[in-house]
């Protein structure tokens, strides 16, 4: 018993004095757009010991002065003409679920031309993440090929889809105000481990880069139960939803063996689709990449969120902006405050 209040008193005391570094650190990066590393982890263990009520507060209190653009009438993007009440289905589900998926399928136009360009683009690959080479179908030599978000955001069409006002729109409803680009990020998946890779993010964890978030994902080739599927614990984003002794472990990967059977079979979704599926995810949700069996898996994603408190990225550096890139990012100054113009 003893030991047990102890405890208890010894993680209040750990928590005030998280939430007073995060606090000052928060300060300290209004000023200079950068976080301390000691900020950052405050913020990693206070999302830990709240079970995510943390963050969920400190988002209300950091997007009061962001308030979001009202939009009035339907919208037209790569995921179709979406009106004001599939929107509002959209983040219901989202609030509800952890994640939702869209209808259409991209243009398969689109979807082809940035699968192109991936067969010829260079990539990084594990576990250094040093050398950059293309990657070829027939030998891979990584479990995972990570295109640079730098060369991403100088290739027209993923400018095209970093303005699809369908996606901003989900990002803004469900955010709560109006959302910054964070980053883009591409990668192939192989089948070259045989077993479940934690670069390749295999294993179950949660996202933990910013205070909140959404990713929007696309498929870029059909993904079966045997290349790969994205895989998620259905409502395991809400505050209190995760099981606080995995919790307690830290930021860290988790074995399939200590998660799955606290949930119910119907939570574990599997998402299957073909070239072009899209769906949107608060991966605060545990989720994770499946081992593959055959082929590859090409998936583009896209990261939008309220502050860019948490990890330090470099600004990306737009070199080939198309003049309708320019244009909008200047008018849409929050959104784009990641992109610096080099002409
Ligand atoms: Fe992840």
């Amino acid at each position: 018993m003893r030991t047990l209040i102890y405890n208890l008193r010894q993680k209040i005391k750990a928590k005030t004095k998280n939430k007073k570094i995060f606090a000052e650190a928060y300060a300290a990066f209004k000023k200079t757009g950068t976080t301390s590393p000691e900020g950052y982890t405050a913020l990693l263990d206070l999302y830990c010991s709240t079970n995510g009520k943390f963050n969920e507060q400190a988002h209300k209190e950091i997007i009061a002065d962001n308030p979001p653009k009202k939009i009035n009438g339907p919208l037209t993007g790569v995921p179709g003409t979406i009106d004001q009440k599939e929107f509002e289905n959209l983040n219901t589900t989202l609030n509800k679920n952890g994640y939702v998926g869209f209808t259409k399928k991209a243009d398969p136009e689109l979807v082809s031309k940035i699968y192109n360009y991936a067969l010829k683009a260079t990539a990084l690959t594990a576990p250094k993440y040093d050398k950059k080479i293309v990657y070829d179908p027939q030998n891979p030599v990584s479990e995972i090929y990570r295109f640079e978000q730098n060369d991403l955001v100088n290739n027209p069409d993923i400018q095209q889809l970093i303005m699809d006002p369908v996606f901003i729109n989900v990002a803004r409803n469900y955010l709560g105000c109006e959302p910054i680009f964070d980053f883009p990020a591409m990668w192939w998946s192989t089948t070259f481990l045989k077993e479940a890779s934690g670069e390749a993010a295999q294993l179950y964890h949660f996202d933990l880069d910013r205070i909140k978030w959404l990713k929007i994902f696309i498929y870029l080739n059909d993904v079966t139960a045997d290349n790969g599927p994205h895989r998620l614990i259905k409502g395991s984003h809400l505050p209190g939803a995760k099981q606080q002794k995995l919790l307690d472990r830290g930021y860290v990967r988790i074995p399939d063996a200590d998660l799955v059977g606290h949930y119910k079979t119907e939570d574990l979704v599997v998402i299957l689709g073909e070239a072009g599926a899209m769906f949107a995810e608060d991966t605060k949700c545990w989720h994770k990449g499946t081992p593959l069996k055959t082929g590859h898996r090409l998936v583009l994603e896209f990261e939008y969120t309220s502050s860019m408190f948490g990890a330090n990225y470099p600004k990306f550096v737009i070199e080939n902006g198309s003049e309708a890139f320019k244009t909008f990012c200047a008018n849409n100054k929050i959104y784009a405050s990641n992109f610096k113009f080099k002409n």
